[in-house]
């Protein structure tokens, strides 16, 4: 409703940078045909639908009728909090953090990122993110004030496309956004790519951000590198660790900012500045969930394996060209050369309206998507059985 005042948008200047999100339009068309009575199967959003952790859900809710719990609670998380995820990254990836100076809880890794790009980002700064990304990896820069050097990274040459823009960008960018498994190419690395990118950014003195929403969401024996696991990240780097995934617990809203003191000092600045912590029965949940379901990200990981397999095989008998992926909630897919003309927008409206499944047209992560959807493992087995059924149906009736 908003988003059609031109007024708003004439008013305030750092609004007329934000386009509409572009997923915005799939979202509306799918409300609408839903009123109208169709079924309409959602692999558009990345909302996680998988329930969290039971012991979460009674912490939660215990912790809930303590008057004490309802207080403001403290900007950098609770100690304990902070504690236990430092204990999970020793664990799972051999890495040590130090809870005081390492570690912050953040609302959410969104918001997380978003209050990091305003605490070291001014008019005039630039920051480098690959493409297709995460939107509010190309646009919490901008709300910043900053300036966004994009660079493809479907073309296979991601180090000579980085190399070329941090090279050509004046000023020197301050910082490069990665994220693996990637949202929403679902492409996944090793160790050695992160090493590359590390040793980059420390020989040019560029900040590193990693945003490691979908660490637990890997398959087939893979297993996603932290940052940390590179000798001397912390002297650069930052990483987003989310509670939203693995755990699914995204509608918590809390996740940890890690890694280097002077990014996580700026970080809590502007935190103290805007906010007041998480909800305290939400981070006590979060203490329960690391303590005592620490495997729980494993059998999500199996959840969307399974959703993985199902689509991929259909996808495959209908001649689509996508990646099988390791990692991540989701399929990225060209889309079929009959319909290339189309673009990813006009393409994802005829998939909702003719096969009533609703997918992420590509350019909504950024113009290298163009030519791709993404969709969403977030349904249940047999709904997303269904929507490839349709998918397929619909294929073939075009032959
Ligand atoms: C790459 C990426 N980062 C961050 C988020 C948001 O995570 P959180 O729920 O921790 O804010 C998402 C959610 O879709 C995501 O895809």
């Amino acid at each position: 409703m908003f988003e059609n005042e031109f007024f708003v948008f004439d008013s305030f200047p750092r609004l007329k940078r934000l386009p509409p999100y572009a997923l915005a339009v799939i979202n509306q068309k799918k409300q609408e045909m839903r009123k109208r009575g169709f079924d309409v199967i959602d692999l558009g959003m990345g909302n996680p639908n998988v329930p969290a952790p039971e012991e979460v859900v009674r912490k939660v809710k215990e912790a809930v009728e303590d008057p004490k719990n309802h207080r403001y609670s403290v900007v950098q998380g609770l100690k304990k909090l902070r504690e236990e995820i430092a204990k999970r990254y020793k664990l799972l990836w051999g890495v040590e953090l130090d809870p005081e100076s390492e570690v912050l809880v953040v609302n959410g890794t969104k918001m997380g990122f978003f209050q990091l790009m305003l605490a070291i980002l001014s008019n005039g700064d630039a920051v480098v993110v690959p493409e297709p990304a995460y939107p509010l990896h190309l646009y919490a820069p901008m709300i910043a004030g900053a300036d966004v050097r994009t660079f493809s990274m479907l073309n296979g040459h991601f180090f000579e496309g980085l190399e070329k823009v941090v090279k050509t960008t004046y000023p020197r960018p301050k910082a490069i956004v990665i994220s693996f498994p990637n949202n929403p190419t679902s492409r996944c690395v090793e160790l050695d790519f992160l090493k590359k990118v590390v040793d980059f950014c420390l020989s040019e003195g560029i900040w590193l951000i990693h945003d490691f929403a979908y660490a637990d969401i890997v398959f087939d024996g893979y297993k996603a590198p932290s940052i940390f696991e590179v000798k001397d990240a912390k002297k650069i780097a930052i990483e987003f660790y989310s509670m939203s995934k693995g755990f699914s617990m995204a509608g918590f809203r809390v996740g940890f900012a890690l890694g280097n003191p002077t990014l996580i000092s700026a970080l809590y600045k502007i935190k103290s500045w805007t906010e007041y912590g998480v909800f305290q029965p939400v981070q006590i949940a979060a203490i329960v969930a690391l303590r005592e379901a620490g495997d729980y990200p494993k059998k999500t990981a199996e959840i969307y394996r399974k959703r993985r397999d199902v689509v991929a095989s259909y996808l495959k008998k209908i001649g689509w060209d996508f990646e099988t992926p390791r990692g991540s909630m989701f399929i990225w897919a060209k889309i079929p050369e009959k319909f290339a003309s189309m673009g990813s927008v006009k393409f994802s409206e005829f998939l909702l309206e003719k096969a009533e499944v609703a997918v992420a047209p590509g350019v909504a992560f950024g113009q290298s998507g163009e030519g791709y959807v993404r969709l969403a493992l977030v349904e249940n087995d047999q709904r997303i059985k269904q929507a490839m059924r349709n998918i397929k149906r619909l294929m073939e009736s075009y032959g």
